[in-house]
């Protein structure tokens, strides 16, 4: 789906009003070609601070500086020769890069949880850059969620989410990706995959012409970026992975030509088995199933090669324990 147009009057008042908001220390959700974010001013640690008491968020878990453009990057992170390339190829888009952070850069150190990192994103969305270049000021924005939960992908799901709590949300339509940007770490020896997203590996890899490295984890499902906790991404109801039929009770989601006959509420991702459309309708539907009352949600098996890397990923923490 397409984000309506920035030349919408009632969406231009609506972006001086939400850009108002952010230099006024408050918060605004906002549309990403990710999903939408929850912002504010990453250089006021009082505002920052409200988006961890909204997400219910622990502290030590940093947050993606969002900005307009590379030079305003440079700002706040030093650049080596793998990021030039790397921004070159994804940015703006759906990709987050962690660099060391320049000397008092101005960044709220509750933005980096205190370390001397930034994770940084020039996003693609017109919503988000119009917001950005009104604010004229680099956004901290993490999912527009309760922490652990799923990320939205549309402007409903954050009113949804935080109820009366809920801050100005910006409207855009439906998230074009629908899974949260791929980050890469390019702070250590050798650039590491830390989130998997819809810029593939494969388009890393192939753009740095040399492989990421692994996470230093030995553990497969232990963090890597230090918010990826192992259960996150996670609908009201349990999830069952790699499933060919479905239980009493359960609610189905199938891919492609995968969808096992069933009696309760089914969705398929991708009914054509396009896994960029199954990506995006992801969320989506395993809250359509919560909303329906599943008990328990199974889920077919998707392809893990390029995105499938990044839909299994969410659907291993959405399947998870819980904490
Ligand atoms: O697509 C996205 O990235 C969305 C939109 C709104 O831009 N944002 C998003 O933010 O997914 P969040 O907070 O849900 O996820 C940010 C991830 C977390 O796993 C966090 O630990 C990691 O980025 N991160 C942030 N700063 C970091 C740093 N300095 N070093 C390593 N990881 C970092
Ligand atoms: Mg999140």
């Amino acid at each position: 789906m397409q984000a309506p147009p920035i030349s919408d009057s009632s969406l231009d008042r609506d972006i001086a009003k939400a850009a108002g908001r952010i230099r006024d220390g408050q918060l605004v959700a906002f549309p990403t070609e990710t999903v939408y974010g929850l912002g504010a001013d990453a250089t006021n640690g009082e505002a920052v601070a409200g988006i961890f008491e909204i997400k219910r968020r622990p502290s030590f878990n940093p947050l993606i500086v969002h900005v307009l453009n590379k030079e305003i990057a440079t700002q706040f992170v030093r650049f080596n020769a793998a990021a030039d390339t790397l921004v070159e190829a994804f940015w703006p888009g759906p990709f987050t890069l962690v660099l060391s952070a320049t000397t008092d850069n101005g960044i709220a150190s509750l933005v980096t949880a205190g370390l001397d990192t930034v994770a940084i994103r020039v996003p693609a969305h017109p919503v988000a850059r119009a917001l950005l270049t009104a604010t004229d000021l680099p956004i901290a924005a993490p999912s527009a969620n309760r922490s652990g939960r799923l990320s939205p992908t549309r402007a409903d799901h954050v009113t949804a989410e935080f109820q009366s709590e809920a801050p100005m949300v910006l409207d855009g339509g439906q998230c074009e990706s629908g899974l949260e940007s791929t980050i890469v770490d390019l702070t250590g020896g050798q650039p590491v995959l830390l989130r998997p997203g819809t810029i593939t590996r494969e388009e890393i890899e192939s753009a740095l012409d040399q492989p990421l490295g692994e996470t230093q984890s030995e553990d497969k499902n232990a963090p890597s970026a230090p918010g990826q906790l192992v259960s996150h991404y996670a609908p009201a109801a349990p999830v069952r992975l790699n499933a060919s039929d479905t239980k009493d009770g359960e609610a189905l989601i199938g891919f492609g030509d995968n969808m096992p006959a069933t009696t309760g509420p089914a969705i398929n991702l991708s009914p054509s088995g396009d896994m960029r459309e199954a990506a995006s309708n992801l969320f989506d539907a395993l809250r359509q199933l919560d909303r329906a009352g599943a008990k328990a949600i199974a889920v077919v098996p998707v392809p893990t090669t390029g995105i499938g890397e990044a839909i299994n990923d969410r659907l291993q923490r959405a399947a998870a324990p819980r904490a």
